[in-house]
C-alpha cells in the first residue's frame, strides 16, 4: 500500500483546494491511501530562534514532519494569492525545509495541483510552488498538470467535486503520480 499525504494550502473552511484533495482521496487507485492534512493552521510563523530553542520546531511542526516522513509522497493543492502561493503554505515549507532535525522534503516525491475561483487556475502559484520545492530538493511530478479554474462551478455547496471532466483528470493525475512513484522506487 502506498501512502500520500495531501496538503491543502488554504485555511478556509470551504476551501476548494481542500475539497479537491478530499476528491483525490476518493478517486485514488486501490493501492494508494490518500490522507488529507487538516492542521496547517497549527503551524506557527517560522522563527529561527524558536527553531533553535525547540530543536527544530514546536509539536505541530514535529507532527507534520513525522507524517511527511511516513508518507511515500505528497500531493499539494495550492490556491493562488497575488500570483503566488499563500503565505501559510510557504511558511510550513520553510519549517520543513530545514536540515535539522530531519530534512524530510529532500528526495520526497510530490505532485502539485491547485484550484482558484478565477479564470487562471493557479498557473502562477503552481509555478512558484515548483520553484520553492526545487530549493527543498523534493522531486516534483513533471506532468500531467491540473489547473482548476472557475472552481465555484465545479463543486456543489457541500464541497463535493461534481464536474465529471475534472474528476477524470484528477483521477488520472493521482494514478500517474502513483505509477511514477513506483518507477522511482
Ligand atoms: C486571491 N485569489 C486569487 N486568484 C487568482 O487566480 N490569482 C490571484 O492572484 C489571487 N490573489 C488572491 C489574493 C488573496 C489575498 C486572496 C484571499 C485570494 C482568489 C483565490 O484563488 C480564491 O479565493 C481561491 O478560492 C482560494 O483558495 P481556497 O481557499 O478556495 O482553497
Amino acid at each position: 500500500m502506498m501512502t500520500v499525504l495531501a496538503i491543502p494550502g488554504s485555511l478556509r473552511r470551504a476551501s476548494y483546494n481542500r475539497a479537491l484533495l478530499r476528491a483525490a482521496k476518493d478517486l485514488a487507485p486501490p493501492q494508494m491511501s490518500v490522507v488529507v492534512y487538516e492542521e496547517l493552521g497549527s503551524i506557527p510563523l517560522f522563527d529561527e530562534d524558536v527553531e533553535a530553542e525547540t530543536g527544530g520546531g514546536p509539536e505541530s511542526v514535529r507532527r507534520l514532519r513525522d507524517r511527511i516522513e511516513a508518507a511515500d509522497g505528497l500531493l499539494i493543492s495550492t490556491p493562488e494569492y497575488n500570483h503566488s502561493v499563500p503565505g501559510v503554505l510557504k511558511n510550513a515549507i520553510d519549517w520543513l525545509s530545514r536540515p535539522a532535525p530531519r530534512e524530510v522534503l529532500a528526495g520526497k516525491c510530490v505532485a502539485i495541483i491547485g484550484a482558484s475561483g478565477g479564470p487562471w487556475g493557479t498557473r502562477l502559484a503552481q509555478s512558484a510552488l515548483r520553484q520553492i520545492l526545487y530549493a527543498t530538493e523534493c522531486i516534483a511530478l513533471p506532468r500531467p498538470a491540473l489547473f482548476i479554474r472557475t472552481a465555484g462551478a465545479l463543486f456543489d455547496e457541500t464541497g463535493q467535486l461534481t464536474d465529471a471532466t475534472t474528476r477524470e483528470r484528477l483521477a488520472s493525475l493521482v494514478a500517474a503520480f502513483g505509477a511514477w512513484m513506483v518507477r522511482l522506487g
